[in-house]
């Protein structure tokens, strides 16, 4: 064999080597998140929460009627997973169509420093126009984070204004009981499966 096709094998079985081994990995990854979004839906995840919504009414967990809860934690200048997990809601309102009606979508901040009211106000309607922002003292949201278990911490940064913050990144499906666990959808779940979830939920009421 010329040294010429050896090395041709030889860099095209490195090649399928490391594109096994990026498949697994990705395969891994995502069983891990389901295994994650089961186990996180067998315990009992969310409760009361007392927050102030982005007009600034005082809001709790019962505020929104018989619709259920499409519950998500963030903060408005998280650069790239807030907003892609945002649009994703939004994705799933669509598809859900007349019965998003039946839905009532919550963007909770985990940056209550800076997410006053007014600037979620500002926020939320880039993304829909019912989606409500939610914010509170600091206390406040340490508690409803609580609630739902989610992880959130400042990022180590030299410029204490513009700082990161470390977050967990579920979308929580609650009852209309507002503190009932339906579902916990990891990040980069498709929207039609959240949609189709949310149909089952709602064919139960
Ligand atoms: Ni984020």
């Amino acid at each position: 064999m010329p040294p010429r096709t050896l090395r041709l094998l030889v860099l095209i079985a490195l090649a399928l080597g490391v594109s096994a081994v990026i498949a697994w990995w990705q395969v891994e990854r995502e069983l891990t998140d389901r295994r994650a979004a089961r186990s996180l839906s067998a315990v009992a995840v969310g409760g009361p929460f007392e927050l102030v919504d982005h007009t600034g009414a005082a809001v709790t967990e019962r505020s929104f009627g018989d619709r259920l809860l499409l519950v998500y934690f963030g903060y408005t200048y998280c650069p790239d997973v807030c907003p892609t997990e945002l649009a994703a809601m939004v994705s799933v309102l669509d598809l859900l169509d007349d019965e998003a009606a039946l839905v009532q979508p919550l963007f909770v901040t985990i940056d209550p420093e800076r997410d006053t009211p007014e600037a979620l106000a500002g926020y939320v309607d880039l993304f829909h126009p019912r989606l409500v922002g939610l914010a509170g003292s600091e206390a406040e949201i340490a508690a409803a984070a609580r609630a739902y278990r989610v992880f959130y911490a400042k990022a180590e940064t030299d410029d204490p204004a513009g700082y990161l913050m470390d977050h967990s990144s579920f979308i929580y499906l609650m009852a209309a009981d507002g503190t009932t666990n339906l579902a916990v959808f990891p990040h980069g779940t498709p929207p039609d499966a959240m949609a189709d979830a949310i149909r089952v939920a709602l064919a139960g009421v």
